[in-house]
């Protein structure tokens, strides 16, 4: 029977998730960033929540209202994703949602880049790559149970699968951007998860709320697995 004092499968774990996309600086007024609205990564904090875990949720601009019971910690570029992700380690389980800027001007401007004779015919912006953030998480000793994201617009389930293996995870996402109807900014989306032996489970288009609770219950069952 059910009553307030029931234990929640994550009740005592703590699960950290980023979201939205990162910016990088070119200069003082602007930067380079990308489609993503958050609204997964957000839409899962609430179903961990749910789940009974405590949820740290990091997150790139974006301009959503923070879930209930979630602590967030609000960050600008990759860099700072990676920081702060590493200041709440160790965590039980890392999911990472957030479209990360993959490169980053090599310099940022300190002042507002101006038009000059010398660039009439226009501008090289050199770029550099951003660390790997999940990657990053995944290599610890302490290593979190992993779940990637795997934003494809071709390929989808043989990049996620490369993905799962190079970044050692434990589960990956793969999520079809090149659908209009699904990812980035609209409401609804349609995933396949995808685990270490190549199972795969797909969820059926629907609200990107509805989809996040059944995603976190299949993450959730698959972390109790591997740590009973
Ligand atoms: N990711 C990350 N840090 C990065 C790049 C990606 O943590 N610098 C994470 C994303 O949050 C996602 C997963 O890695 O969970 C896959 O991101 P994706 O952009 O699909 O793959 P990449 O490894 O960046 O490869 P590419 O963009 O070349 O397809
Ligand atoms: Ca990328």
């Amino acid at each position: 029977i059910a009553n307030s004092f029931t234990t929640k499968a994550l009740t005592g774990k703590r699960v950290v998730i980023t979201a939205g996309p990162t910016q990088e600086n070119i200069d003082p007024v602007r930067y380079i960033t990308n489609h993503s609205s958050g609204k997964m990564g957000f839409a899962l904090a609430e179903a961990a929540v749910e789940e009974g875990a405590e949820v740290i949720l990091i997150s790139g601009p974006v301009s959503l209202a923070t879930p209930d019971r979630v602590e967030r910690i609000n960050v600008v570029s990759a860099q700072d994703m990676l920081v702060a992700c590493e200041s709440v380690m160790p965590s039980d389980i890392f999911i990472a949602v957030a479209a990360v800027a993959d490169f980053r001007p090599q310099v940022v401007a300190k002042q507002k880049l101006k038009k000059q004779p010398d660039n009439e015919q226009g501008l090289l912006l050199e770029l550099v790559r951003n660390p790997d953030i999940l990657a990053t998480i995944a290599a610890r000793e302490d290593r979190p149970f992993c779940v990637g994201f795997a934003a494809e617009t071709e390929n989808l389930l043989e990049y996620a699968e490369k993905k799962l293996k190079a970044k050692n995870l434990n589960l990956i996402v793969a999520n079809d951007v090149s659908n209009p109807a699904i990812g980035f900014n609209s409401d609804d989306n349609m995933i396949t998860l995808v685990d270490r032996e190549l199972n795969t489970t797909r969820l059926a288009l629907t609200s990107k709320a509805k989809i996040a609770r059944r995603l976190m219950e299949l993450i959730t069952s698959y972390y109790l697995k591997e740590t009973h």
